[in-house]
């Protein structure tokens, strides 16, 4: 249905003059309207009547509300629907202008005329003044749970295979002892079981992948084998010269690695714990480490501010990245090996092609160290988890920042997804570990 009141008319002419060379995407748009907005009257009735019935205060489709400024800008699973300024190129416009082939606003029933649709423009074009209302309820959370009983910092996060359950270390800060090994079941959202034995802080947990194994590594150099399913201790693997800050089993569950502020990487036969190699190259503390799903490569990040990529089976060196500004906290691999995310001190996560050994993205947006990151099981999504407090999820597809998850009161030192990729853990300095509802990625790049 498309209704046309007489005013609008002259508008479209004089905009069609004034602006002859307008960008082709915005030539299927309507015009703006060339007047000056009044919320109220222009634009409240429009949302009202259009949109509040799925984006009000009863129903937030999609995770977003349309009835104040700031969650109209916040946006919400998709991303942020509204550039300031910028009408032809703001996503919610194309969604209510029919020129999004996966969206349409409303998504049924009639759609706006051009006339909404200009006025709509006119308001984002004039900077979104939207008075002061009451204030509305926040968007709902997508915090399901926090597990609390660690004493101190939780340091590092793990899921078991199975996803049911998760296991976290961690520990009081780095002069005092003991250092905390714990199992949580995650459908009651309660401890199952404490493994105690490590003298100082645990800075790394991992689960073999049989989920028969967890290794932890602590503060005070060891490396420590635990039985799963008994909770009891298995080895003490000694051998670093100082603090453990990172454990990884191969995915074919052969090889253990450790890495140190020693600065070395050591390879452990996984089942007996037997050290087979010490890999030296890095010129400081190895911060973390992470094997290729092939099992092939291993990769080590470092204070050194370098990435280093390693023949898992023999321990030579193959390559160095460089391209951060800063020491190294965090490596991933993609599911398909073909991608490494890294996090870093200096802000920012980069995106290397394994293939070339090439940078392929940086992606911007914590303000603090970046300390940890995890690439989805499918591979469409990036999680993040900085000394900012944030965790922000990544839309791999788009390069787009998908959502920022607040909560945890201090620098979040550890993020994972669960198996099925529904859940994202973070382990924080403020005690807790935080389970978070992960929102659907879209998996093409629209804007
Ligand atoms: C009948 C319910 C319904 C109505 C009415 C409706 N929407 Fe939506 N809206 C949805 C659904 C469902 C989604 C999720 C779409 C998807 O995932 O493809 C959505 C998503 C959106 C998004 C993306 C938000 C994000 O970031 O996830 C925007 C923007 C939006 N709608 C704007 C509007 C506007 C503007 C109106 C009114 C002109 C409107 N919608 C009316 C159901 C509705």
């Amino acid at each position: 249905m498309h209704t046309w009141s007489i005013r609008p008319i002259p508008i479209l002419i004089l905009t069609a003059l004034t602006f002859p060379s307008a960008a082709a995407e915005d030539k299927k748009l309507p015009p703006a309207a060339a007047k000056e907005i009044d919320f109220a009257q222009d634009i409240e009735p429009i949302l009202k009547n259009n949109c509040h019935k799925c984006h009000g205060s009863n129903k937030q489709k999609s995770n977003f509300r349309l009835d104040s400024r700031e969650t109209a800008l916040k946006g919400g699973d998709i991303g942020k629907p509204i550039i300031i300024g910028k009408s032809a190129e703001s996503p919610l416009i194309k969604y209510v202008a029919g020129l999004d082939e996966e969206v349409k606003m409303p998504p049924s029933g009639d759609p706006l005329n051009e006339t909404q649709v200009g006025l709509l423009r006119a308001w984002i074009d004039q900077g979104l003044k939207w008075p002061e209302t009451v204030a509305v309820k926040a968007v709902p959370k997508m915090e399901r749970a926090t597990l609390t009983g660690h004493s101190d910092m939780v340091t590092s996060i793990v899921f078991a295979p199975n996803g049911s359950t998760l296991v976290s270390g961690g520990g009081k800060s780095l002069l005092y002892r003991p250092g905390e090994v714990k199992i949580w079941d995650l459908a009651s959202g309660k401890e199952k079981c404490s493994l105690d034995g490590h003298q100082s802080t645990v800075w790394a947990v991992a689960v073999s992948p049989d989920g028969g194994t967890i290794a932890s590594g602590s503060y005070n150099k060891v490396v420590k084998l635990w039985d799963f399913q008994q909770a009891k201790e298995r080895a003490s693997l000694e051998g670093h010269a100082n603090w453990v800050t990172t454990v990884a089993f191969s995915p074919n569950g052969k090889l253990l690695a450790t890495g140190s502020e020693d600065t070395t990487v050591k390879l452990w036969e996984a089942t007996t714990g037997k050290e087979t190699a010490t890999l030296k190259g890095h010129a400081a503390t190895v911060r973390s480490l992470a094997f290729s799903p092939d099992n092939q490569l291993l990769a080590t990040g470092s204070q050194d501010g370098t990435i280093k990529l390693w023949d898992a089976a023999s321990g030579q060196e193959r390559a160095t990245l460089k391209g951060h500004g800063d020491g190294i906290f965090s490596v991933a691999f993609s599911p398909d090996g073909k991608i490494l995310a890294s996090g870093s001190a200096d802000r920012a996560i980069k995106l290397w092609d394994l293939a070339t050994g090439m940078e392929r993205a940086t992606f911007n947006g914590h303000t603090n160290w970046v300390i940890s990151v995890a690439f989805s099981p499918k591979g469409n999504a990036l999680a993040s988890g900085g000394y900012d407090r944030l965790i922000k999820l990544w839309n791999l597809a788009s390069g787009e920042e998908v959502k920022t998850l607040e909560g945890h009161g201090s620098a979040v030192w550890s993020v994972a997804f669960s198996p099925d990729g529904k859940t994202v853990a973070s382990g924080s300095q403020d005690g807790t570990v935080k389970l978070w509802d992960v929102p659907p990625i879209r998996r093409t790049a629209k804007f």
